[in-house]
């Protein structure tokens, strides 16, 4: 396959430049490698079916970043209920996607623009 011109890549989806289902599926993998491995939230994914938490993140990643996925989890209060996360803990969340955007050579735009997602979610994620 020729690379993509330019003109497409503007008007591409964020999904479109992550190389689909199976780009962010590769991402989500070494984000839940960097989060069991990072000290200072891998004991909250003590007790998860890794299997289950990484089809859900693949699944809003993929509906949130313009694909035709549904997501068929919680939502992000419901998610994160009862966890009192704080924020050290969400910065080392971020950390952990941006980690996985640098192995995957994820351009500039499309990390600023996940870790805008991210950060717009934070409301909803810590002290629940
Ligand atoms: C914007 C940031 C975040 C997003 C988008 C996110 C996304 C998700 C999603 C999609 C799920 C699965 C929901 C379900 O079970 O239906 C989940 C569960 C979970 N999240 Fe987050 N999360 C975020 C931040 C955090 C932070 C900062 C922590 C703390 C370390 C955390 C810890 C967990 C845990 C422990 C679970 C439960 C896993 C399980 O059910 O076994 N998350 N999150």
């Amino acid at each position: 396959m020729n690379a993509p011109t330019e003109a497409a890549l503007a008007t591409a989806t964020l999904y479109e430049r992550l190389g689909g289902r199976p780009g962010i599926e590769a991402i989500v993998e070494d984000i839940w490698n960097n989060h069991v491995s990072n000290p200072l939230i891998a004991k909250r994914y003590a007790n998860s079916d890794p299997a289950n938490v990484k089809r859900l993140v693949t699944e809003m990643c993929c509906a949130g970043f313009g694909g035709p996925e549904t997501y068929t989890g919680k939502d992000m209060i419901a998610a994160h209920k009862g966890m009192n996360i704080n924020d050290t803990e969400f910065v080392a969340v971020c950390d952990d996607v941006l980690k996985a955007l640098d192995m995957h050579h994820v351009g500039k735009r499309e990390k600023d623009e996940i870790l805008c997602i991210l950060y717009s979610l934070k409301g909803d994620v810590v002290y629940q």
